[in-house]
């Protein structure tokens, strides 16, 4: 008997939930299984899901891993898991934090769906991805992780709202790591194919560049007691239904480089070639100066997480 695509969700919170009912939207496969370690939140949301997928005719069933065993033999696996940023923690304490929880749960993945791809989401992206990696063992080609997809669809909703006019038509390159200076790519950017520089001013541009690289912070500002979940769910799921399909479309993502654009064994944002097997193909884009050193910046301060990372002994023992 053939068995159907079954994805896990681990991290059930405002992003993981949102995956899940994205996936359950599209149909994109036969089975959702979320992992909560608040077991009935999980629960709860998997019985709601349920009967939403039967309110639009889905045939995706979700169901909850009560223990990491449960999380078995998983085509895609979505880790949203992570702490927030608490008062008086510093950007290292939580880099810590997360990158502790990220590899009790990796190495559950690696045991229970060793054949997964991962798509990581928890904050600090990029580093978090790097860990993954370490802890699953596994190729770079199935560790991916989600920002690039959020950060170019903000950029490609600022240009609408700029221009007041082209929503659908846009599309905007961001690349670098997900944090204050991702590198968002005006040159590669079009309104139906125009050259952004042909329908704003270079001062507009530098507002919607600047308005991109703060985008999260944006969203929290307003929010108050949490950050962005449904454009970073999408993108997830985006991902997720590339890999179950098998389409080969091109989307920026976190990978680790290995020489691609000069840098190796760190994590950046680049566009990846997405299919059954992952990241398939990274591609190069050709970067001007500027752009490459602003690259450059974005490889750096992601070094600077990993190195902090290893100078913590967080990767001895391995
Ligand atoms: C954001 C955070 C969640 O960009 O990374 O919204």
């Amino acid at each position: 008997m053939s068995v159907g695509k079954r994805v896990g969700i681990v991290g059930a919170g405002n992003v993981g939930a949102t995956v899940a009912y994205s996936l359950v939207m599209l149909g994109a496969c036969h089975e959702v299984i979320l992992r909560d370690n608040k077991i009935d939140v999980a629960r709860g949301k998997a019985l709601d899901m349920s009967q939403a997928a039967s309110a639009v005719r889905s045939h995706t069933v979700v169901k909850v891993a009560e223990e990491m065993s449960d999380l078995i033999n998983c085509d895609v696996v979505v880790i949203t898991a992570g702490s927030p940023r608490l008062p008086g923690m510093s950007r290292d304490d939580l880099l810590m934090i997360n990158a502790k929880i990220t590899k009790e749960v990796i190495q559950g993945v690696a045991k229970y769906s060793p054949d997964a791809i991962i798509i990581m989401v928890s904050n600090p992206l990029d580093a978090m991805t790097y860990v993954a990696l370490k802890e699953s063992g596994f190729d770079r080609s199935r560790v991916i992780g989600m920002a690039g997809i959020l950060d170019s669809s903000r950029m490609a909703a600022f240009i609408q709202e700029k221009l007041g006019y082209g929503g659908g038509q846009i599309r905007a390159s961001v690349m670098g790591g997900h944090g204050d200076d991702m590198v968002p790519l005006p040159r590669y950017s079009t309104v139906a194919g125009v050259p952004l520089s042909d329908v704003l001013t270079d001062a507009e541009i530098d507002e919607i560049v600047e308005r991109t690289r703060k985008g999260g912070a944006e969203i929290v500002g307003h929010l108050k007691t949490g950050s962005a979940y449904y454009a970073p769910a999408k993108s997830t799921a985006i991902m997720v239904n590339a890999i179950l399909k098998d389409t080969k479309q091109i989307y920026p993502c976190a990978v680790l480089l290995e020489g691609e654009y000069g840098f190796s064994d760190v994590v950046s944002g680049v566009p990846v070639m997405i299919g059954a097997n992952g990241a398939e193909k990274i591609l190069e884009v050709t970067l001007n100066t500027q752009e490459k050193e602003m690259f450059k910046n974005s490889c750096e301060s992601v070094q600077g997480l990993i190195d902090t990372l290893k100078n913590n002994n967080f990767f001895d023992g391995e």
